[in-house]
């Protein structure tokens, strides 16, 4: 495995494994923010089952944080993402700088309408702008044939899937299945700032989910406004949760569905989505099922 810093480095290392491995070797990029865990391991091993290349960006992207969050204090650890970035088969690690990135004031953005708006999109705007616009560059800079992101940022695949679409770029979009600790907790990096206490009353979230799907396939909620109310109830009980949104919407639309709409019989994807404040740190997490499957 190559870690390596700039563009052309980056390329030349690209090119070096396409002359090797013949022009059948497929390009897999995983686009990380590093301080990586399971839940990355598992994308850089799907894109290693999937590809001749691996490539795989580590990158704090300043653009895509609001003034007030956490980019100065992003957990960072640049030597344990490269041992485990080699561990799991990645040939390269792109590792750029910000100026390499944006290297003067940036006068171009890619910004996805509508969906953007919504769920994380409503407390923080310009956040996917600054997602599609660095993704973009970094598709740009690799040509990856397939880029793998985490079905824990849904919203991010969501609008990934419609940029690439409206752009006709020539990437697959492979949204990867969320890893959890063994009692639910969905893999974060910034799971770190948690206390224990927080880190514990932080299970509502898998909890709440699991539970209003199964009061959906029990017949116990069945509209929208009762696994709102469910997903909002579950959570109410850690006196420490701080509810962004517990939201029930189409997927990939995004739209929410009103309260009296039926979701039990419905033969389509929903998706119930949250984003929960404990202390200082933002949760998000996510379930996407078929209610008529599940009944
Ligand atoms: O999901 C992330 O870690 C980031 O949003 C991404 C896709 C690497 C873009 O900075």
């Amino acid at each position: 495995m190559k870690a390596v810093r700039t563009i052309e480095e980056l390329r030349s290392g690209i090119r070096a494994l396409q002359i090797n491995l013949g022009p059948e070797a497929t390009v897999g990029l995983v686009p990380t923010m590093g301080y990586l865990h399971e839940g990355h391991a598992s994308l850089i091993r799907r894109a290693r089952k999937d590809n001749g290349i691996v490539v795989v960006s580590i990158f704090v992207n300043p653009i895509q944080f609001g003034p007030g969050e956490d980019y100065e204090t992003y957990p960072r650890d640049e030597a344990r993402d490269l041992a485990l970035a080699e561990a799991e088969g990645a040939d390269l690690v792109f590792l750029p700088s910000v100026e390499t990135m944006y290297p003067q004031p940036t006068k171009t953005k890619i910004m996805v309408s509508d969906i953007t708006t919504r769920l994380c999109g409503a407390s923080r705007p310009g956040h996917f702008d600054g997602v599609t616009t660095v993704v973009s560059k970094l598709f740009n800079i690799v040509q990856p044939d397939k880029g793998y992101f985490g079905m824990k940022d849904v919203q991010q695949v969501a609008v990934l899937q419609q940029m690439v679409q409206d752009l006709n770029m020539n990437v697959e979009i492979v949204p990867c299945p969320i890893v959890r600790e063994e009692d639910g907790l969905a893999l974060s990096s910034r799971n770190v700032y948690l206390s224990e206490e927080e880190r514990r009353q932080a299970l509502v979230l898998s909890r709440s989910l699991r539970e209003a799907a199964a009061a959906v396939s029990e017949g116990t909620a069945v509209t929208a406004g009762d696994i709102r109310n469910l997903l909002k109830r579950v959570i109410s009980q850690s006196p420490l949760a701080d509810i962004e949104y517990a939201e029930v919407v189409s997927f990939p639309g995004l739209q929410p569905y009103p309260d009296d709409e039926e979701i039990s019989r419905k033969d389509e994807a929903v998706l119930m989505a949250l984003a929960v404040r404990f202390g200082r740190t933002r949760l998000i997490d996510n379930r996407l099922f078929n209610p008529k499957e599940a009944n």
